[in-house]
């Protein structure tokens, strides 16, 4: 028995930014830097009134729609997210509320960019138990009210959007294994300085730009090119695989110009990597969901496929899930 997808769901806001419109809101860049350095081209940005929940609320509804699961048959809803409606409650007890899946148990996972890897991981290992049916795995990111607009070396990337995968036993298919890592040693490499306990927000922080999120991208681009290829290698290797049996990588959606590197760099070619990125620009710890739900509904995923995810980002921390589709 393995845990095996039985629906997937996403959801963007209506709002769409283009590379250009980035210029006219007086950002210092072009539409031909952006996609020449990360092949971004499009970006959606919730309304001011708009929460993550209410983003992963959406994304989780279409996958038990999807899934043909009642709200209150689920079991635990598992929510990766760096960007939490507050510091506390987790936005995955207002989530629950706002689905109504009454009778789930439901938390938090923060890993950043490989959150969804994780919490992947946790849920196909929850529903294995014989008490758990129906386990809700849900990423979902609103960057746009982390980020600081001012910065062209951060806002650039990111979009506003939430993914979802309903997990449930099965004996065809399904989660073969997953691999996780990370490196705290890296922590500052990608980080919101002040609004925690190591700096609180005082008045004179705010304004000053430790409020919102910070990026070296060249130590993420150094950091992630080898860490893409190792966890594609050791969760195929750890499942009786190989690399080149993988049919379809999965990546963080985080930048072309660097996943076409990855993708040299482990000998496989660029073409099994499915990437939306275009569209979506990088949706964070809901772009790997967000991915997984147009592969599978556009017929790129096909029964008996070997996928890879690949998550990589804040903490440092990176992973993979491997998954017979
Ligand atoms: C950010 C990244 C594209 C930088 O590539 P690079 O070729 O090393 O570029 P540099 O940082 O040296 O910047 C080149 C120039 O572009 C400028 N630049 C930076 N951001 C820019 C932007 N948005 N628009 C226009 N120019 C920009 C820099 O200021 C620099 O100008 P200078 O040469 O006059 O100093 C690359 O490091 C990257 O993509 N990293 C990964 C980031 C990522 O994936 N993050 C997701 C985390 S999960």
């Amino acid at each position: 028995m393995r845990a095996g997808i039985k629906g997937t769901g996403m959801y963007v806001p209506p709002k769409v930014i283009s590379n250009d419109d980035l210029v006219a809101m007086g950002i210092e860049t072009t539409d031909e830097w952006i996609r020449t350095k990360t092949g971004m081209q499009l970006r959606h940005i919730a309304e001011d009134d708009v929460c993550t929940s209410d983003l992963a609320a959406k994304a989780g509804e279409a996958a038990l729609k999807d899934a043909g699961v009642k709200p209150e048959d689920v079991d635990m809803l598992i929510l990766a997210t760096s960007s939490p409606d507050v510091i506390l409650s987790s936005t995955a007890a207002i989530t629950q509320a706002k689905l109504g899946c009454s009778n789930s148990g439901a938390f938090d996972v923060n890993s950043v960019c490989s959150g969804f890897v994780y919490a992947f991981d946790i849920g196909s290992r929850m529903v294995l138990d014989p008490h758990m049916d129906n386990v809700l795995v849900i990423g979902a990111e609103l960057y746009s009210k982390i980020l600081n607009w001012e910065d062209r070396t951060t806002c650039i990337y990111f979009g506003d959007g939430a993914g979802a995968t309903l997990l449930q036993k099965t004996d065809e298919g399904g989660v073969l294994g997953s691999y996780l890592k990370a490196d705290g040693t890296g922590a500052s490499v990608i980080e919101i300085p002040a609004g925690g306990t190591r700096q609180r927000l005082t008045k004179e922080l705010i304004g000053s730009g430790q409020e919102y999120f910070h990026m070296d991208g060249r130590a993420v681009w150094n950091f992630a090119t080898v860490k893409y290829g190792e966890a594609i290698t050791e969760v195929t290797k750890r499942a009786g695989f190989k690399v080149d049996d993988v049919d379809w990588v999965i990546p963080h959606q985080s930048n072309s110009t660097m996943i076409k590197v990855c993708m040299e760099n482990l000998g496989l070619p660029y073409e099994k990597a499915y990437l939306n990125l275009e569209k979506y620009a990088n949706c964070a710890g809901a772009s790997i969901p967000i991915a997984i739900h147009e592969a599978a509904k556009d017929g790129s995923l096909k029964k008996g496929d070997i996928v890879a995810t690949v998550g990589y980002g804040g903490g440092l921390s990176w992973g993979s899930n491997l998954i017979e589709w």
